[in-house]
């Protein structure tokens, strides 16, 4: 199944894409948000990126009609600015982060992002990376099991999980999704394993998230893509977990508020240098969701650049 682009309006509503502007696209995935960009743009150029290399070949597939304004970079987007600078390019005029994972990487069985398909265990978005959950879940302590599973899976059984872990791999260590899962269920009690939703879901959350370092990646990306910004460009972020929105949610709020001290009422007046778009985080709308049921959990942030000092 292909990826269908979550919020896609909103998205390109919030950038505001000028022929001649140059634009980032951070997370290139299934090249859906990247094609409407690049249809957007004559003389302007868009820079797409991706950390997984089977993203980076579909998009070649998708935007070869563009490849005279898109140039498709294979790295991670924490990157971007050296990446950028290598390409001459200094200030942006907007910047899309469509985070997480795409469709196809829970539909590829082998790459072990999903708990419906037993698979190694693997998780890395990108592959030439020496850390995997198999790594995870073999070799980090029971407290450090704990913690990743508590931190960000939210998991409140993290504790007797991380113990049947450590437990089943004393005999030989966890390969596969499938054994995983089974630990997972033998660590619940029976009213948690009855609820809506599957019992494994909160684990490979934390997993996916510790592998790829995916929340501290975030935030050195947001700071790096605000400095990024010409002055009337623009961040748009669409997160899918509570986690990263919290952190985009707090960075935009600091980049948009200037600390008066309360000793020197006489100072002279300064304004912030960015500007949230919107009063409420933005959520895709009743039917997205229904057409496109992986946007469920989908919030779209955007800032704008208003001065550059
Ligand atoms: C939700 S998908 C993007 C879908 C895309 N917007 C579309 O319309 O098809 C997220 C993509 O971002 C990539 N990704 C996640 N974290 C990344 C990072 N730190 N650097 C580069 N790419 C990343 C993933 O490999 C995945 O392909």
């Amino acid at each position: 199944m292909g990826h269908v682009p979550v919020m896609l309006d909103k998205a390109l509503e919030y950038l505001q894409v000028h022929p001649s502007g140059i634009y980032v696209d951070g997370t290139l995935g299934g090249g859906g948000h990247s094609q409407a960009i690049a249809k957007r743009l004559n003389t302007g150029h868009l820079y797409a990126f991706d950390r997984d290399h089977a993203a980076i070949e579909r998009g070649y597939e998708r935007l070869r009609p563009f490849l005279d304004k898109v140039s498709i970079i294979h790295d991670n987007f924490e990157n971007m600015s050296s990446q950028l600078h290598a390409f001459g390019v200094d200030g942006v005029d907007g910047i899309l982060l469509d985070l997480g994972v795409s469709s196809f990487h829970f539909d590829e069985a082998a790459r072990g992002f999903s708990y419906r398909h037993d698979a190694p265990l693997d998780m890395r978005m990108d592959v030439s990376s020496a850390f995997s959950a198999y790594e995870l879940i073999n070799t980090y302590s029971m407290d450090e099991l704990t913690r990743v599973f508590k931190r960000y899976g939210e998991e409140p059984f993290a504790r007797p999980i991380a113990k049947n872990i450590v437990k089943a791999r004393e005999d030989a260590p966890v390969k596969t999704t499938e054994q995983l899962v089974q630990i997972i269920k033998a660590s619940l009690p029976q009213k948690v394993l009855k609820k809506k939703g599957h019992p494994a879901k909160k684990v490979f959350q934390a997993m996916r998230i510790e592998v790829n370092d995916e929340l501290e990646t975030l935030k050195n990306t947001l700071k790096h893509a605000l400095d990024l910004l010409n002055p009337n460009g623009r961040l748009v972020v669409i997160t899918f977990h509570s986690l990263e929105d919290r952190i985009v949610k707090q960075i935009f709020k600091d980049a948009s508020t200037v600390d008066h001290p309360k000793e020197l009422p006489t100072m002279p007046q300064t304004t912030p240098d960015f500007n949230v778009l919107h009063r409420k985080v933005i959520v895709p709308s009743e039917r997205e969701i229904e057409e496109n049921p992986r946007s469920k959990s989908a919030k779209l942030r955007a800032i704008e650049r208003v001065n550059k000092n």
